[in-house]
């Protein structure tokens, strides 16, 4: 909080017996300029003061002496408004940019507390689906911007490696001979999978071998076990090769079979408290009271499933971290799983299991170039598009565009390296720019186009910001007088990155990554009025003539840098210096 709203909000407190916080968090920016800076909206406490809104405000307005930020206040209605004394506003900002930098905008809203984000999570032996890439793009920007709002975070890709599918995997390689799994690729494993599952559907008696080759792998068997172990590395060298195309990280890979070993005592106590029952050897907990279908937990044959594993894992989770909250970045599909999986650990009596949260998304459509119409992530011939193609498709059309523009490029820039940083930015931007419940829509032309609303708008803005001040022949400095800055436009662009940190925490609350991009869209528009203006007059130009007053516009233009950078780090987008 900037020290002007500080001593406002302490001001304040002292005729409305609350917390400073909550009336900062009350604060308003007025729709319109003149009538002030910042509002306070009475109707919080008209219950407490059995007074009306507007009668509170005008009691305020007669009551608090303003601090010294506040050069104005008034009463309007049921608001009481602002003013404040601008260059010490641009200054408080302007200077805070410059001197924290990227940690500027970070706030204390988590302080203490720990967020689990559990994302990507893919199943081995398979391609990562694009869900898989949605998952990931969400769960790492969720990551950041709880990060960025104080609390501590852990990311967990829960990987897929555990299920009755691995037993005919393993009897596919042994049945069909030739192919050895140190040569498998993902796509051979697949289509083993495939080749076994048809064969099966003639010939039930292969579904047998598929049960006796998993009881051979949940007892340890070495040929079994060292067959698994290979489809895992294999899948994981294309998924670590994926992630790294991203920049996609996590603290911790906890695989399904990690917490097998846990599911013994877990079924026991369930059993034991009649929260699950036996029958037919099978373990099912029912729950009729929540209206949810039952949810099984162990099979005939004694394998544990997803669900048995997800909420070891919960539990694992809850005593390593006691996270104030757990999240699931998965498709919107598994919305039962979750509400079963929250229900048993309620009915275990759980106080936590309400911070467990399934955090949906929704489906990646693609434009097919010849119809034009959005189909689901396929080809006409049925196969899944693939993640790996869809990146790389994004980098070579950066690639091109960046090559018709070749003569506009500056030596220093590496094309490789920017069409890289291009290509991934408009993926993952225009993955996080529409509300995540939301479809996506892939269409290459829209997302690499760099005047739309798009990643590449964003980080040619910040390329172009980069740009002013090499040009610059003057360091940024806060000894710049502010008060120079006297253009509303100017005025406007300090008020929006002033409400950055505010976005950020709205941005956990609602574990929203498009209010990020949203802002970033908003800030980038303001600056491009704000940067046209100068090329029309030369006295509103950034790099104008003026010492002092280039001096002060420096400080602005660093100010939006730094904040658009700071801005594509919580999606999880490069900023690049040239474009
Ligand atoms: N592996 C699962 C899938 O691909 C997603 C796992 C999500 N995380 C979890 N803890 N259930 O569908």
């Amino acid at each position: 909080m900037n020290t002007i709203k500080k001593e406002l909000t302490e001001t304040l407190k002292t005729c409305l017996n609350a917390d400073p916080e909550e009336i900062a968090g009350l604060l308003e920016v007025p729709p319109d300029p003149q009538m002030g800076d910042y509002a306070l909206p009475c109707f919080a406490f008209a219950k407490q003061m059995k007074k009306a809104p507007a009668g509170i405000a005008t009691e305020l307005a007669g009551c608090i002496s303003p601090p010294s930020g506040i050069t104005k206040m008034r009463a309007a209605g049921p608001y009481l408004n602002f003013h404040v004394n601008r260059p010490e506003l641009f200054s408080e900002i302007l200077c805070g940019i410059h001197e924290k930098g990227s940690a500027w905008h970070r706030t204390e809203k988590g302080k203490g507390e720990t967020v689990v984000i559990d994302y990507s999570s893919p199943n081995i032996a398979k391609h990562l689906g694009v869900h898989h890439l949605r998952s990931a793009i969400i769960g790492r920007s969720i990551y950041r911007i709880f990060e960025a709002a104080g609390y501590r975070c852990i990311g967990i890709n829960h990987l897929g490696d555990w299920g009755t599918s691995f037993g005919k995997l393993i009897a596919a390689f042994q049945r069909y001979g030739g192919l050895s799994a140190e040569k498998a690729s993902v796509s051979d494993m697949q289509n083993y999978y495939v080749r076994f599952s048809n064969e099966a559907m003639k010939k039930p008696e292969l579904e047998d071998l598929a049960r006796d080759a998993f009881r051979k792998l949940e007892n340890g068997d070495p040929d079994a076990t060292a067959l698994w172990k290979q489809f895992k590395k294999v899948s994981m060298a294309e998924f670590e090769r994926i992630y790294g195309i991203l920049g996609i990280e996590f603290d911790e890979y906890m695989p399904e079979s990690f917490y097998l070993v846990m599911a013994e005592s877990l079924l026991k106590r369930l059993k034991k408290a009649g929260i699950a029952t036996e029958s037919e050897e099978a373990v099912i907990a029912t729950l009729e009271d929540e209206n949810l279908p039952p949810l099984m937990l162990k099979k005939k044959d004694g394998a544990t499933l997803y669900a048995t594993r997800d909420l070891c894992a919960a539990e694992y989770r809850w005593t390593n971290y006691r996270f104030r909250h757990c999240l699931y970045v998965v498709g919107g599909e598994q919305k039962l799983h979750f509400l079963q999986l929250t229900a048993v650990l309620k009915k275990m009596g759980y106080k936590w299991a309400d911070r467990i949260e399934h955090i949906d998304f929704g489906l990646l459509k693609f434009i097919d170039s010849e119809t034009g119409r959005a189909n689901k992530g396929s080809t006409r011939t049925g196969d899944t598009i693939l993640l790996e193609d869809v990146l790389k498709n994004g980098i070579e059309k950066a690639r091109r565009k960046i090559e018709e523009n070749a003569e506009k490029l500056s030596e220093q820039t590496n094309a490789e390296e920017l069409a890289a940083q291009i290509g991934t930015g408009a993926v993952i931007f225009s993955d996080l720019a529409v509300k995540r419940t939301k479809d996506v829509i892939f269409d290459w032309d829209r997302m690499l186009d760099f005047q739309g609303d798009t990643g590449p708008y964003v980080q040619y803005a910040h390329a172009r910001l980069s740009s002013i001040l090499r040009k610059a022949q003057m360091p940024v400095s806060t000894d710049a007088d502010c008060s120079i800055l006297q253009m509303p436009e100017e005025w406007r662009l300090v008020r929006m990155l002033e409400i950055f940190p505010l976005r950020i925490n709205q941005a956990s609350e609602k574990r929203e990554p498009s209010i990020i991009a949203n802002y970033l869209l908003e800030l980038c528009k303001l600056f491009s009025t704000y940067y046209s203006l100068g090329m029309r007059e030369p006295d509103k130009r950034v790099l104008c003539e003026d010492k002092n007053t280039l001096a002060a516009r420096l400080l602005l233009v660093n100010g939006i840098k730094t904040v658009i950078a700071s801005g594509l780090q919580l999606l999880g987008m490069d900023a690049p210096q040239r474009m």
